[in-house]
């Protein structure tokens, strides 16, 4: 048992553009591997539907935007009749509860592998590679990864009408909005990150410049479905896939003024502490190392509160090891608006209904997090199940 959370900040309303949600419990985006031939499997909306409560919000898992976004065996796309027709399933499920779903898209750029894009090279703001890097979800499973070619401006055209399909796409398909994701070394995290973008013409050399693409990609879905339905992701401290910018206030700071300005639904962003690949605590001591390499105290770069500073009009999610513990501190410093739940979403489903009552949780198995079919995915009880 843990303190109940149902009066507190956690459960009470808020607005994120077109939705008002009557708590603050999220559910993070999280690849399950559950989707044969890049279409969610038949009980992929039971999944979503076990965690959808009444005023809550899903972000759904990672989706491609197209095939050359990257196409990981077993992760879903966003563009095609029949995947639009399977995640249409998913929407209505999760409406039926009187719960929201965004859906997040997702191209992952130089981490993609030709065997999953029918022999093509993967595409990144400059032809690099991640050293050492395999490729897990391919069909001949893991794979070394290739180095990736520049985009030509004709490919940076492309990918931003392959963005807006996917968005048109998905509200289609019945999603309450799209998350941007320009996180954790995929493809716009890519051009944000000055240690692989190495570009000299409009889309490199310079804050701004390395901005524009994911403001482009931005504003371009914007123009399609509306700023009140879009949302984006940033990790400014996030190592993972060999992100390391030079400035991390400056380059994310700038494209998140930017982003103020537009009105977006939220921006979602990755606690500093947390990491794809390493404990809290190891992460916590790289980002000190970083604090006195670029000239800044440990409090600046170990919270997201600088940036909530320049979040002036922009709803905020922040998502990274947060439990029944730590939960209320952002909400209450006023240094995050909502927040998101990954791994604990796992193996409780009704996440929101144990915090709200101060309910234990069931550990996750992470044997099962990427593995197929229903076990691991969709046989976690409820708390009354557990107890029957
Ligand atoms: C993953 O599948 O490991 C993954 C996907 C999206 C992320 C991070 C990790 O943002």
């Amino acid at each position: 048992m843990s303190s109940p959370l149902e009066n507190t900040k956690l459960f009470t309303p808020l607005t994120l553009g077109n939705i008002t949600l009557k708590h603050r419990v999220v559910m993070a985006p999280l690849t399950r591997d559950r989707s044969p031939e890049h279409i969610p499997d038949d009980f992929v909306d039971e999944y979503y539907a076990q965690r959808a409560s009444d005023g809550g919000l899903l972000i759904s898992e990672a989706t491609h935007i197209s095939v050359m976004g990257g196409n990981y065996h077993g992760v879903p796309g966003i563009f095609t009749p029949e995947q639009k027709r399977a995640w249409k399933k998913t929407t209505d499920a999760v409406h039926k509860k009187g719960g929201f779903i965004y859906c997040q898209l997702w191209h992952i750029g130089r981490v993609a592998h030709p065997a999953n894009m029918g022999g093509r090279t993967p595409l990144s703001s400059s032809a690099t590679e991640i050293e050492g890097n395999v490729v897990y979800f391919t069909p001949k499973g893991p794979l070394p990864g290739v180095k990736a070619a520049e985009m030509t401006f004709e490919d940076i055209k492309i990918t931003i009408e392959d963005y807006v399909h996917a968005a048109q796409t998905a509200i289609d398909a019945g999603f309450d909005g799209v998350e941007v994701h320009s996180a954790n070394g995929y493809l716009l995290d890519q051009f944000l990150c000055d240690n692989i973008n190495q570009r000299t013409d409009k889309y490199g050399g310079s804050i701004e410049n390395r901005s524009r693409f994911p403001l482009e990609v931005t504003d371009a879905v914007i123009a399609a479905i509306g700023a009140d339905r879009v949302g984006i992701r940033f990790s400014p401290f996030g190592f993972y896939q060999e992100t390391k910018s030079s400035d991390i206030h400056g380059q994310y700071g700038h494209v998140m003024a930017e982003c103020d300005k537009r009105g977006l639904a939220y921006v979602h962003l990755v606690e500093p502490r947390s990491d794809l690949m390493n404990s809290d605590s190891v992460k916590q001591q790289q980002l000190r190392e970083l604090a006195k390499a670029q000239g800044k105290t440990e409090e600046e770069m170990l919270t997201i509160k600088p940036f909530r500073e320049i979040l002036k009009n922009t709803p905020l999610i922040t998502c990274g090891s947060f439990n029944a513990e730590n939960s209320l501190q952002p909400l209450e410093s006023n240094t995050a608006d909502a927040i998101a739940y990954g791994r604990y979403f796992i193996s409780n489903p009704d996440l929101p209904h144990r915090l709200a009552k101060g309910l234990e949780f069931t550990p996750y198995d992470r044997n099962t997090f990427y593995t197929t079919g229903r076990e691991g995915y969709t046989d976690y009880p409820t708390y009354a199940e557990a107890k029957l």
